[in-house]
């Protein structure tokens, strides 16, 4: 049983650390009744001056220099993990050990057989394991989930996650800390694609354009699904305007959401095809209709619940399986790259049980 008002702490203090503990102080004082009661109790960074940086602009009550000081803080129940992913593992270990509820930044690791450690040493114990894909927890999400028997049967899914990223000095950058466009973002679009389709890939292809660092700064991705859907991935950090999309095309129309704009759209594939939208009323213009579905901010929604599922109990949004299928479709897709062949996924889930 936990806590009535839950003690939270944030390891990491770079841009998305600083984002989870301003997030955090939101749900400690925006959001009403109903919600999780937090302590705002701890920011950690290896680097001092951030820590307490954060800390003190974001009302928590001390700064940390280590993970291994909130692992042992007895006031502390639940910690975001917002490192480069390649210390993910370590830390989440640790603080899984130590009893804390832990919600770990995407991609949790490149290591399918990782994930589903981390899992179980969570369920054996009682605690809340999650991994951060924000973008889940748009309300135009679960909207587009729901509506999606309305187009029939599948069959084209494109995932876009493309902007510019202009730093030379970056994680995302390093081949040591395991970066690149389709481990850094590509894991949205997987999990998008998968989700969407309603079933695992049976064989993934990719092609990758590399940087000077040796990671890919440009990576396109098809996933062919048992169902015969074909899922389009295309993930850089070239394109010069930010997008974030994802499409769903099938026999009676097609979706549109936009995670920028927080739009979801419905095109119907012929005139006089559905108006009535799965209790959506929609007013179409042509074919048409934007889908009236409220705004949320993301990362707000989704510290809110995990903290719920960790006060009451139940499965994360994202669970073992959303956190080991992107993996081992990103996994793949980068070993297609660099292999040049397509990659059978159809008897993944005995190889990793052998693995
Ligand atoms: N969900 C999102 O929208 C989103 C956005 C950006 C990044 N991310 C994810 O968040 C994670 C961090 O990315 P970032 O852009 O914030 O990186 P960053 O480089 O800005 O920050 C990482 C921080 O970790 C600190 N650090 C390094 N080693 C540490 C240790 N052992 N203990 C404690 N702190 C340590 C560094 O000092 C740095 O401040 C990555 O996994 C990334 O994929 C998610």
């Amino acid at each position: 049983m936990a806590r009535s008002v839950l003690g939270v702490a944030v390891i990491g203090a770079g841009m998305a650390g600083r984002a989870h503990a301003a997030g955090y102080r939101s749900a400690a004082t925006v959001f009403g009744e109903g919600l999780a009661d937090v302590r705002l109790v701890a920011v950690a960074d290896a680097n001092g001056d951030l820590a307490t940086g954060a800390a003190r602009r974001f009302g928590y009550e001390r700064a940390e220099t280590s993970w291994q000081s909130v692992a042992g803080a007895d006031d502390i129940d639940v910690v975001s993990v917002v490192v480069a992913n390649t210390l993910h593992r370590e830390i989440v270990e640790g603080l899984l050990a130590a009893g804390k509820h832990v919600l770990c930044e995407k991609p949790y690791t490149l290591h399918p057989a990782d994930v589903d450690e981390a899992f179980d040493a969570a369920e054996s114990r009682g605690l809340i394991l999650s991994e951060a894909f924000m973008w889940r927890h748009h309300p135009q999400a679960d909207a587009l989930r729901a509506l999606l028997p309305e187009i029939g049967q599948l069959q084209l899914i494109r995932a876009t996650f493309a902007f510019v990223l202009e730093a030379t000095e970056n994680i995302r950058l390093r081949a040591d800390l395991e970066g690149g466009a389709l481990a850094d973002v590509g894991c949205y679009t997987v999990s998008g694609a998968r989700l969407l389709a309603g079933e695992d890939p049976a064989e993934v292809v990719g092609y990758a354009t590399l940087g000077p660092s040796g990671v890919d700064l440009r990576f396109s991705g098809l996933l062919r699904f048992p169902s015969g859907a074909t899922g389009m991935l295309d993930v850089n950090w070239l394109t010069p305007a930010k997008r974030r999309q994802l499409t769903v095309v099938g026999e009676e129309g097609m979706f549109e959401l936009d995670y920028l704009t927080q739009r979801l759209t419905f095109t119907r594939a012929a005139a006089g095809g559905p108006d009535l939208i799965a209790g959506y009323a929609p007013t179409f213009a042509g074919d048409v209709a934007e889908l009236p579905v409220a705004n949320a901010e993301p990362l707000a929604a989704e510290l809110d619940a995990f903290l719920t599922v960790v006060r009451d109990g139940g499965r994360p949004v994202v669970d073992v399986e959303d956190g080991l299928w992107a993996v081992a479709i990103a996994t793949s897709l980068l070993k297609a790259a660099a292999g040049g062949q397509p990659i059978d996924l159809s008897d993944f889930c005995a190889r990793l049980t052998n693995a």
